[in-house]
């Protein structure tokens, strides 16, 4: 058992209980705590009847897809990962990021920020392999990453939480260590496939 602000949290039985524990959480005027969110989203078991409405494929790259606002505190999102899909390097615009694996597993890999002044190949800190319902988190002051579906014969899914959320990050080049700004955007929001629109896209992958 977990104590959460007033609350008493044994395991979280449906997605929808996270939510409500979620809006909780960030409902203080104080900064949250990052222990008790991971926290919570490590107590939520994975069942795929809770979120199968926004798992929402693409054939060619991982999709983003919103699942709450948050009260514009946090947005909640689920990922889906095509078999070899994955992220570019990237940074989280002085966000927290929670990751949370619903299916499958993910590789995250950690590197150090480039080095201002040099041009050069990243650094890589570390790697591991994310595996079902467990959660991972992440600030700038840790470092970036990139996140990979390894697998080539199966997909995963994983749920992000973000706070404060943000439409921009940046992106790395790993040889060289420049750096881009991109928008990400939503393959779906709520369960609804976001309307096609003819601007250039630039997502993280
Ligand atoms: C990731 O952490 O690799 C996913 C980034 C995103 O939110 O698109």
């Amino acid at each position: 058992m977990a104590l959460l602000g007033q609350t008493e949290v044994g395991q979280l039985q449906a997605l929808e209980e996270l939510v409500q524990e979620l809006h909780h959480l960030f409902s203080g005027e104080k900064k949250v705590n990052a222990a008790q969110v991971q926290t919570a989203m490590e107590s939520y078991e994975s069942n795929p009847g809770d979120w199968a409405r926004y798992a929402q494929f693409d054939q060619f790259r991982y999709t983003r897809n919103l699942v709450d606002k948050g009260n514009e505190k946090f947005n909640l999102m689920i990922l889906c990962w095509g078999e070899g899909h994955g992220s570019s390097i990237h940074d989280h615009t002085d966000s927290h990021c929670f990751m949370k694996i619903l299916q499958g597993n993910l590789k995250e890999t950690l590197f150090e920020w480039p080095d201002k002044k040099g041009v050069g190949e990243m650094q890589k800190k570390s790697e591991r392999v994310l595996k079902e319902n467990q959660c991972a988190y992440i600030n700038d002051t840790i470092g970036l990453h990139r996140v990979e579906n390894p697998s080539h014969t199966e997909t995963a899914v994983s749920l992000h939480l973000y706070s404060p959320p943000f439409e921009s990050c940046y992106t790395f080049d790993q040889r060289t260590g420049h750096k881009q700004r991109v928008k990400m955007t939503f393959y779906s929001q709520f369960g609804e496939r976001t309307p096609y629109t003819t601007s250039v896209s630039q997502e993280n992958n």
